[in-house]
């Protein structure tokens, strides 16, 4: 099995045949998701812990879901925003859970980082279900089920990447994995938007967004951060969605059979037209919530046999 991986931290410690087996895998669950016994014994007798430091809906209840349907035991905890003052306090949380003997751990948590160093104290599998703007491996992931399902292949495509791209975790994730499946990546957003360091990450960049996205296969939108802004990044909100809002006119240039991508939450009128994202002949969005789960079964199973493995070996 081509999967080396201890924990999942980010798609930057992934390699192609990785990415590969993974995503095979979650095809597996997907079936296995749309059939009437939605059952599997992966993670049978292991105990699952989704520890998040900020509000989620569609990661959280996915990992619940994918942890159930694979016979995990699994725990929500829900931490209030006072239980972070300090970093100290991670750590403390993280090894008084760790004396619990979980097994996985899905850690979100709003700094960048927090979720690696979290990693090094603990003796389970760490999942990063999203860190500060630093990366979103499952949603990368999901992401690219939708992209292999809907296109038929997950390399030599165009893609755009649209909106705050510099506050955000999906945009970074989704660089690097679909820059290491060697497909064209484009960035489209206003430049108070883009990230410092941009001309590093091997992409092209665009500010605007008939141009961006001339010719494209795939536009994934993304969220407007405000939550993460601490100033005037865009002018106003209907003058956003009038330059940089995905709506049928700009969808035009792309190619006729280009698909629209949304992580969610979706800020339907500021950064997508609500019409355009309910349209299920361009819209996958729905697709990428089904994914969503069948990733993170397949990412779960994966860890657990390597964890089953190294305890395996620890004790001979
Ligand atoms: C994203 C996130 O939390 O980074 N949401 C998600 O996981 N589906 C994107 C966002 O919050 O805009």
């Amino acid at each position: 099995m081509s999967f080396r991986q201890s924990h999942l931290l980010g798609i930057e410690h992934l390699a192609p045949d990785e990415i590969v087996t993974l995503l095979d895998l979650a095809a597996e669950y997907a079936a296995l998701n749309r059939s009437d016994r939605k059952h599997g014994d992966a993670l049978d007798g292991l105990t699952q812990i989704n520890m998040f430091f900020e509000n989620s809906t569609r990661t959280q209840a996915s990992f619940e879901l994918a942890g159930k349907r694979l016979g995990a035991d699994v725990m929500n905890m829900s931490m209030q925003a006072s239980s972070i003052k300090k970093g100290e306090t991670l750590i403390d949380t993280a090894l008084s859970l760790n004396a619990m003997h979980p097994d996985l751990l899905v850690v979100r948590h709003p700094q960048s980082g927090a979720v690696d160093l979290l990693a090094q104290k603990v003796n389970c599998a760490v999942l990063n279900a999203g860190d500060g703007r630093h990366e979103h491996p499952t949603q990368a992931l999901l992401d690219a089920l939708t992209i292999r399902n809907a296109k038929g292949r997950l390399h030599r495509l165009s893609i755009a990447i649209c909106g705050d791209i510099a506050h955000s975790r999906v945009a970074r994730s989704n660089i690097l994995l679909l820059g290491k499946m060697e497909n064209r990546v484009r960035l489209v957003a206003p430049p108070t938007l883009l990230p410092a360091g941009i001309e590093n990450f091997g992409v092209e960049v665009f500010h605007d967004m008939k141009a961006g996205l001339e010719d494209v296969d795939v536009v994934m939108m993304l969220r407007l951060q405000k939550e993460r802004m601490d100033g005037g990044f865009i002018p106003s909100e209907r003058e956003y969605y009038h330059r940089y809002g995905l709506d049928a006119e700009k969808l035009a240039h792309a190619k006729d059979d280009a698909i629209v991508m949304h992580p969610g939450p979706m800020n339907r009128g500021v950064e997508i037209d609500g019409t355009l994202a309910d349209d299920i002949n361009r819209s996958v969005i729905q697709d990428q919530v089904e994914m969503g789960v069948a990733v993170r079964m397949a990412a779960m199973d994966l860890l657990a046999r390597n964890l089953r493995e190294r305890r395996k070996e620890a004790a001979a």
